[in-house]
């Protein structure tokens, strides 16, 4: 490409003066956080109003039965969201960063949060400007590790964003001028944190294919960030619903082997997300089993006191966040059409096979067949790879206008729908129990 990035980096380290702990050293007027704070107060926030807006009711039955709803609807169970939260916290050993993108509803986010989750992970602007209009204080590591630049200069000079993640000299060597303060002085308080490439491990949704850099590289990026930045650390990703604690263990190993490769000590241990929730026939083992792998890796790493260690899970916080109540529009022998689909909150379900618990909602016949059948469900769009195979269990005598509750809907569903074919629902609506096909740990029957 003819791009040195080597080159690169050195005329920025030559500008440099002075961070103390640091050589080379980098002169620089200190972006304050207070300046970037009042920027914020620009920040319009539409979202405060939102909960109050939400209609309540006891259960999702109930909402069924009072609203009979004609469009999908979003069932948000705030305790659930709120009790899976304060879970990871206590369990998890180190700072806890909740991955935006995963489902970004305020209301989601705001019980997340009061649940003991403090810190945010985003990846577009957007989501820093949502993540920072809702909670001044937090701390936002924009760990996506390629982004515009103008979004990188926003994120800075306009949200207080001072952590970010590079997986190549260029995207460091785009943090550094975007972040510039001036033609030639730097930003004294940027943490940088390396994108460490992951094989692809025990995960069922694999994220292993599109960044990161392998160990040489990130030794290197972790010698040239040390030159430049406050404070440097290692992110990686071992894939999203990962089955097996080893996977942690691995990653954890490879880390060791990077910084030794570097010479450099890090400040900041970010491993990433993948924490699993269980689903119809997929029970992982208990996250309790994940944290001891965490603390034991770590713990050999023989880090210095100083660094911190992060986690960013979306899946395991926001699952039991929704259920989502579709309807039966007909019936053709073992295909139900239903009014949500592949190009709405079941996307997993049509491209990776993902399924998710079913309950049938018939609010006005309270008989139903006693006896279960396999069903797979179209979607709403003219699109024939709108099916969602499943297999789903349900009664034999399922048919048009029933309804069905489909649980553990909160990560990766609805923040995926799109409106192709004209299909859009935002109907949400609060259900005030405390999860209604149990979270984080569903096993076993819907069909009660
Ligand atoms: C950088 C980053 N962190 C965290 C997450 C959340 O992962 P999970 O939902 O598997 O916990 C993702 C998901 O894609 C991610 O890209």
């Amino acid at each position: 490409m003819g791009y040195d990035e080597t080159e690169a980096i050195r005329n920025l380290v030559s500008k440099a003066g002075s961070i103390p702990g640091r050589s080379p050293r980098i002169l620089s007027r200190r972006a304050s956080l207070e300046e970037a704070e009042g920027c914020l107060s620009k920040i319009e926030s539409t979202l405060v109003s939102e909960s109050d807006a939400l209609q309540r009711f006891a259960s999702v039955d109930a909402a069924v039965k009072s609203l009979r709803p004609a469009d999908p609807m979003h069932c948000i169970h705030p305790q659930a969201i709120r009790d899976s939260a304060a879970t990871f916290v206590s369990g998890f050993p180190g700072k806890v960063f909740y991955a935006v993108k995963v489902n970004p509803s305020p209301r989601v986010l705001r019980e997340i949060n009061a649940g003991g989750v403090a810190n945010f992970d985003v990846a577009s602007l957007s989501e820093v400007a949502l993540a920072r209009g809702m909670f001044p204080k937090a701390r936002l590591a924009y760990t996506n590790p390629i982004k515009s630049r103008e979004s990188i200069k926003s994120a800075y000079f306009n949200y207080g964003v001072r952590d970010f993640a590079v997986d190549t000299f260029e995207e460091l060597h785009k943090i550094l001028e975007e972040t510039s303060i001036a033609k030639d002085a730097m930003a004294s308080d940027l943490s940088i944190l390396v994108r460490l490439a992951m094989p692809k491990g025990s995960a069922t949704h694999d994220l292993s294919g599109k960044f990161g850099a392998d160990a040489e590289a990130s030794a290197q990026l972790l010698r040239d960030a040390d030159k430049v930045a406050a404070k440097v650390g290692i992110c990686f990703h071992v894939g999203s619903q990962c089955m097996d604690p080893i996977s942690y263990t691995e990653a954890l190993a490879r880390v060791s082997d990077v910084i030794k490769l570097s010479g450099v000590q890090l400040d900041i241990l970010n491993v990433g997300g993948g924490f699993p929730v269980a689903y119809p026939d997929v029970v992982p083992p208990p996250l309790s089993e994940y944290f001891a792998a965490i603390s034991a890796g770590v713990k050999k790493m023989k880090l210095p006191k100083t660094c911190e260690v992060w986690g960013e899970p979306g899946r395991a916080l926001a699952t039991p966040a929704e259920t989502l109540v579709v309807r039966v529009e007909l019936r053709k022998g073992d295909a139900l059409y239903i009014n949500d689909g592949g190009y709405g909150s079941l996307f997993d379900g049509m491209l990776l096979g993902q399924r998710w618990p079913v309950r049938l909602i018939r609010p006005d016949r309270a008989s139903r067949s006693k006896k279960l059948v396999p069903y797979k469900f179209y979607g709403p769009t003219c699109d024939s790879m709108d099916c969602i195979k499943g297999p789903f269990l349900l009664p034999d005598d399922v048919n048009e206008g029933d309804w069905i509750a489909i649980g553990q809907q909160g990560a990766y569903c609805s923040a995926i729908r799109t409106n192709f074919n004209g299909f859009y629902s935002d109907l949400n609506v609060e259900i005030m129990d405390r999860g209604y096909l149990g979270a984080p740990r569903f096993s076993g029957s819907v069909n009660k």
